[in-house]
């Protein structure tokens, strides 16, 4: 052997630290490994999931490693990965846990349930290297892993109707949601900007409900809809996208519950049929326009309206196997209903005290319908206000006092509070990323959804949520699910004790190569300081900066020159700007290496926050 061809076996053959996220429950490392090659099989026994799991991961792997392992029924003599169901349950797993064991021999993940194999599967991968070359041949130390989930309800949510997205990239979500053991989509369906699914009973509803004028510019500023105008932007699913997707989800263990946000954000259901609104004239879809054109609430008082829900609501609950129908709930604008007589009559024959027992009587009646179709609700907090309908469940998202009050009730709460959850907050220096910023990932991680003093048993879990006012594409939502999505995987996923951002943060740049391998649009905002003015009792400012990660060395100029590692450094001081400076730019390296966008501020905008 020549020897630049030992040199170059040997490289191949090199170990790259792993970097799981979420982080296993336990993993212990042994000696020895076991030698990977492209060769490898995946043995799957003979139950139809498992098989349909190992397809869709050598699915995975083939397009992110460019490594084709052939799925096989029986272990094979040669070297496989082995995948076995329990014949006896472990306990210690449930129905999502796994055992994965890494040995010279081979490599076997065991589970309960078909789930479990699958999320072993994707831990696997993660055993791997991220180069794809390197992965073709690479050996992979002996490990034993026992992972199972902290939370059931593991979930993101995706606001498709402030901008529609097609059905071949919510697809792409779901494969990059299950990599990271997510198992809820939450679709957000319906919105003042669009309704996107078609209800064959009310076709209207998709083909008036889902378009609006079309727009770019900033959300809530738009310019309003011209006379003569046509609506030509927006989008829907087909009852048959419907299905596919939700096909999609559950060969990955992910079940989507579908959003109809009534009776507030109804704009959509609202243009399609107008008399469904209390004043009965025609509104359009809500197209961004500046002040509040985009508000109308259903009329609580016209029996119609329940008619067409238990109709809408029957069609939903026949597309979508979930236990749980989201009916939305949040911000209904009352004043409509404070100014309309046959709202003002239902509370009189009622005897309701306000309009808040008015929303209350009125999610009552639609959890009676939703559970009349065999589901149950689910809605966003405000469904407290006026007295909790009988069986439902609580989405806690102005802060977690609402899931905190719902769950001293006795009521399931899934939690997912603004303050770290909302993933369409900026994550970064609001100079580039758009406006301020407002849920850095450092701060995401630190989420707890279990607040002191619930009883655990009632915290479903929690979810993070792209709402789409200010996200018009889809490599947008991408940039904003990803990293703060991998935070919270690990929130939802891993044990509380085993929290720990300084060992997240490689493990996360990890997930990073994957990202790049598989096209996946993400934030590196964490590699961005946060600018701050620090004003002295003198009256003089300085400016300091932080970052989220340690390692980074920050350069800076004022004199409009692009700062590189020669330029002044940050000592951890905040600075005096020199006399007559009007701008800062800055920028992180790492080793040596830039790693953070170039910033740049007008002093002005700064000393201002
Ligand atoms: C919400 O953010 N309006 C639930
Ligand atoms: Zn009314």
């Amino acid at each position: 052997m020549s020897l630049l061809l030992a040199f170059l076996i040997k490289a191949t053959f090199a170990q790259t630290p792993s970097g799981i996220v979420p982080e296993p429950v336990s993993m212990t490392k042994a000696a020895g490994s076991f030698t990977f090659t492209s060769q490898v099989k995946i043995a799957t026994g003979t139950n139809p999931e498992v098989r349909k799991a190992a397809k869709i991961f050598a699915g995975q792997l083939a397009t992110s490693l460019k490594c084709n392992l052939k799925v096989v029924d029986t272990p094979t003599k040669e070297s496989c990965i082995a995948l076995q169901l329990n014949k006896a349950e472990n306990k210690e797993i449930g129905n999502e846990g796994y055992t994965l064991k890494v040995n010279p021999s081979g490599v076997v993940i065991s589970a309960n349930k078909p789930a479990g194999i699958y999320y072993g599967l994707e831990t696997f991968m993660q055993l791997l290297p991220t180069n794809a070359e390197m992965s073709k041949q690479c050996k992979i130390q002996s490990v034993s892993i026992v992972d199972y989930p902290r939370f059931k309800w593991r979930g993101l949510m995706l606001d498709v109707s402030r901008h529609f997205f097609s059905k071949e990239f919510v697809k792409k979500y779901l494969d990059e949601m299950a990599q990271y053991k997510y198992n809820v989509f939450h679709w957000h369906l319906s919105d003042d900007a669009g309704w996107r699914i078609e209800i064959k009973q009310y076709p209207k509803l998709t083909s008036v409900g889902s378009l609006r004028v079309p727009r770019t510019g900033s959300f809530y500023s738009m310019i309003p809809p011209q006379p003569g105008e046509a609506a030509t932007d927006g989008g829907y699913y087909t009852q048959e996208d419907i299905k596919e997707i939700v096909k999609y989800a559950s060969d990955r263990f992910i079940t989507i519950v579908p959003e109809i946000d009534i009776p507030g954000h109804s704009m959509g259901f609202i243009a399609s049929y107008p008399q469904a609104s209390c004043d009965g004239k025609q509104h359009l879809v809500y197209a961004g326009t500046a002040g509040g054109a985009g508000d109308n609430v259903l009329c609580a008082g016209n029996e119609e309206n329940f008619t067409m829900l238990s109709n809408i609501f029957g069609e939903i609950a026949s597309l979508f196997p979930s236990e749980f129908i989201h009916i939305g709930g949040d911000e209904v604008d009352k004043s409509f209903w404070k100014g309309c007589p046959k709202c003002q009559k239902v509370m009189t024959d009622n005897g309701l005290k306000n309009e808040h027992e008015l929303q209350s009587y009125f999610i009552k009646r639609v959890e009676k319908i939703v559970e009349s179709k065999g589901k149950k609700i689910i809605g966003w907090d405000e469904i407290l206000q006026g007295g909790l309908a009988p069986n439902a469940a609580v989405m806690s998202w102005q802060g977690m006092e609402g899931g905190i009050a719902a769950a001293k009730a006795g009521h399931y709460v899934v939690m997912t509070p603004t303050s770290h959850c909302y993933l369409d907050y900026q994550q970064g220096e609001a100079a580039i990323e758009g406006l301020g910023g407002g849920a850095r990932i450092s701060n995401t991680y630190k989420f707890e959804p279990v607040p002191e003093g619930v009883d655990a048993k009632y915290i479903l879990g929690g979810q993070g949520n792209v709402w789409t006012e200010f996200i018009a594409n889809e490599r947008r939502v991408e940039y904003m699910t990803w990293p703060r999505a991998l935070a919270l995987s690990e929130v939802y996923w891993s044990p509380k004790s085993k929290r720990d951002w300084n060992s997240f943060v490689p493990r996360m740049e990890a997930q990073f190569e994957r990202f790049k391998n598989t096209g996946v649009n993400y934030a590196p905002s964490v590699y961005d300081p946060d600018i701050y003015p620090v004003k002295n009792q003198d009256g003089s400012i300085q400016i300091g900066f932080r970052t989220e990660m340690t390692g980074l060395d920050i350069y800076y100029t004022f004199d409009f020159s692009f700062p590189d590692n020669f330029s002044a450094k940050y000592d951890g001081n905040p600075i005096k700007a020199p006399m007559g400076a009007s701008v800062i730019c800055a920028i992180t390296y790492r080793n040596g290496k830039p790693v953070g966008r170039l910033l740049r501020i007008n002093l002005d905008d700064l000393y201002k926050r």
